[in-house]
């Protein structure tokens, strides 16, 4: 399993459903990664392959796996599966899965544990809505999900969080600074067990905003979606 403490930060690419076999030749090719820190690349996962580098800090990274380990689940794609094309990390839990998708907390924590179960690292996706927000509620909505998801054996070396605020992905929209830094200091805080978990945010990440973001002192790196599919903004960010 990859050493998560090695980095100082971590960033990850969340292609979601884009890209084609022209974009990616070239985004590799211009993709500038940072020795300090950890840039995983979330490519669906037809392309998973495609990062041809041999650095130790690029990776390629899913974007969901399969809830089964094996079986008649056409279109599935298992822990094991991934693990033996070398993907070291994946996506599990992302509010786009939980809406279209209808995952819930209990397929997220079985996912999550097949895949440590193959040495693969999970980053488990949370966030609250803009209701829950308004109603004040984020705290015990965060303080559930972490707590359905994460598997008993998980621990900060074989396991991510990202905090996505739904309200945030895609919209423009961003937590304040201090809020975001309020989260962070409460997700480390919920139970002794993810004090040194790697946290990351999520939710309108761009360049002009990821520097002031990753400064604060318990945000550990972030998860960018929209500002990812450019390769010159990505490398800004990562760098
Ligand atoms: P945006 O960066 O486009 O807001 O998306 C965030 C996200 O969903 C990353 O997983």
């Amino acid at each position: 399993m990859i050493k998560l403490s090695d980095f100082s930060s971590i960033f990850i690419a969340n292609w979601k459903l884009n890209g084609n076999i022209e974009f990616i030749n070239e985004y590799y090719q211009k993709l500038l990664p940072n020795p300090n820190n950890c840039t995983i690349v979330c490519s669906p996962s037809i392309f998973l392959n495609r990062l041809k580098n041999n650095s130790n800090n690029i990776f390629s990274g899913a974007q969901d796996v399969s809830f089964y380990n094996e079986g008649a689940f056409t279109g599935e794609l298992s822990a094991k599966m991934l693990s033996n094309e070398n993907i070291s990390f994946c996506l599990v839990g992302h509010s786009e899965r939980r809406q279209h998708f209808k995952e819930n907390n209990e397929t997220i924590n079985k996912k999550s544990i097949n895949l440590i179960e193959n040495n693969i690292i999970p980053i488990i996706c949370v966030g609250e809505t803009l209701q829950e927000k308004e109603k004040q509620m984020t705290k015990e909505i965060l303080k559930k999900q972490i707590n359905e998801c994460s598997p008993i054996n998980s621990n900060f070396e074989n396991t991510i969080i990202a905090y996505e605020p739904i309200w945030a992905i895609g919209s423009g929209l961003t937590p304040t600074l201090e809020e975001i830094e309020e989260v962070h200091t409460f997700i480390k805080k919920i139970d002794t067990k993810y004090n040194k978990f790697k946290v990351l945010y999520g939710g309108s990440v761009k360049a002009s905003n990821s520097g002031e973001i990753n400064s604060l002192k318990n945000v550990d790196g972030c998860l960018v979606g929209g500002a990812s599919l450019k390769v010159d903004e990505f490398n800004k960010i990562i760098s």
